[in-house]
């Protein structure tokens, strides 16, 4: 977050002696992005953070690819994707491509016997159902229905669940995932006209110190391959750290809306951003207001970008027979817009109470065999007059 933040115990001077009660010292962790020249952050463990004591397994968890190079527009239905009792099992890569994948995950149980780290990606978690606690080494954030979690890459984490009934929806990036550059000033601070603030990201303010040895499971995503490796230290065994890489929440009920008298364009629901695709929220708003407005959105042509939208609740102007849990895949390339009926349909209506998350990238998705499994072949046609 491009903003600091302070957890636990942390000593006057960075890389100076910080002692603990019995006189030894704490072990010191950098723990920096982009080759130090990005956010980083300042930590202080109970044990040295490096004891690998074994690597048990490697296997790989790349998606199996149905459409390399896609122009059909598709619809997924995403709560047809099973639930599954394990947490990394359960997460389903419908969409991917060499910057992000977008995946869908419907876990049953708590992550209980091990630990969990993307050295690749940060990962936005978009939470569609369920409650519970993220757990991460930098301290803990709760989460509930409409809650973005961000976890930068190498953040440590358990995901605990407080039922059986999960949904998420998951956009793992290569790039480092920011806030939109336009809405900071040059120090970093939101501006005015963000349509969020620093008030609405909650920061980890609980954090979870064990001094403990012995064996300690982590599951470790390098590249497309799993990596189980047994540590001899506690992974969360920080007493504190500060500066400005940690994990925080964002809910996408706090984001608030921009609207105009005329139908205005996608950027203006942008919520995050990367160098590789964006990220908005549609949330409840009121409609344009100009006397000849037309609610429901023109057709459009991002030409050269794919626009995957996951409907999460509300009813969608734009589209006819679509639910929640539902992603449109609308590739780069062709046009797409509203539905037959639905731009006549939109006129004189006032609000929608429609929430929708949207991820447009700017390289082709594929389609993987786990979204074929759960795709509307027909979908494409829908443009056309009954
Ligand atoms: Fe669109």
């Amino acid at each position: 977050m491009p903003f600091y933040h302070k957890l636990g115990k942390i000593p006057p001077k960075r890389h100076t002696q910080f002692r603990k009660p019995d006189g030894s010292l704490y072990s010191e962790q950098l723990f920096g992005t982009i080759g130090f020249d990005g956010m980083y952050s300042n930590i202080y463990h109970e044990n040295r953070p490096t004891q690998v004591k074994e690597i048990k397994k490697q296997y790989n968890v790349a998606p199996k690819i149905s459409k390399q190079n896609n122009i059909q527009s598709f619809r997924f239905k995403g709560f047809e994707v099973k639930p599954e009792k394990d947490y990394l099992d359960s997460r389903k890569t419908v969409l991917t491509n060499s910057d992000c994948s977008i995946i869908l995950a419907a876990p049953q149980e708590s992550q209980k016997d091990y630990f969990y780290k993307n050295t690749n990606a940060d990962e936005l978690i978009f939470i569609h159902k369920g409650t519970g606690k993220l757990r991460t080494f930098l301290g803990n954030l709760d989460f509930k229905y409409g809650d973005y979690l961000l976890i930068p890459r190498g953040i440590i984490y358990k995901m605990e669940f407080d039922t059986e009934d999960n949904r998420l929806f998951i956009v793992e990036s290569k790039r480092p995932i920011y806030t939109p550059k336009r809405y900071r000033n040059w120090f970093g601070q939101l501006l005015e006209h963000s349509p969020y603030c620093e008030r609405d990201i909650r920061k980890p303010e609980e954090l979870e110190t064990y001094d403990e040895k012995g064996e300690f499971l982590i599951k470790v995503k390098k590249g497309d391959d799993i990596f189980e490796m047994v540590y001899a230290t506690h992974p969360f065994d920080v007493v504190g750290y500060d500066g400005y890489n940690f994990p925080y929440a964002f809910s996408i009920h706090d984001f608030e809306p921009i609207t105009g008298r005329i139908h205005q364009p996608p950027p203006v629901h942008q919520t995050f951003e990367t160098d590789a695709f964006v990220v908005c929220s549609f949330v409840p708003r009121l409609y344009d207001y100009h006397p000849l407005s037309i609610p429901a959105p023109y057709n459009h042509s991002n030409i050269d970008s794919d626009e995957v939208l996951y409907y999460v609740d509300g009813d969608f102007m734009s589209r006819n027979d679509v639910a929640a849990g539902h992603i449109s895949l609308h590739p780069a390339g062709i046009p797409h817009g509203p539905h037959p009926g639905a731009a006549e349909r939109s006129i004189g209506k006032t609000k929608t109470d429609e929430l929708a998350v949207m991820v447009d990238t700017f390289k082709p998705l594929q389609v993987t065999e786990d979204a074929m499994k759960i795709a509307d072949d027909t979908y494409y046609q829908s443009w056309l007059d009954h």
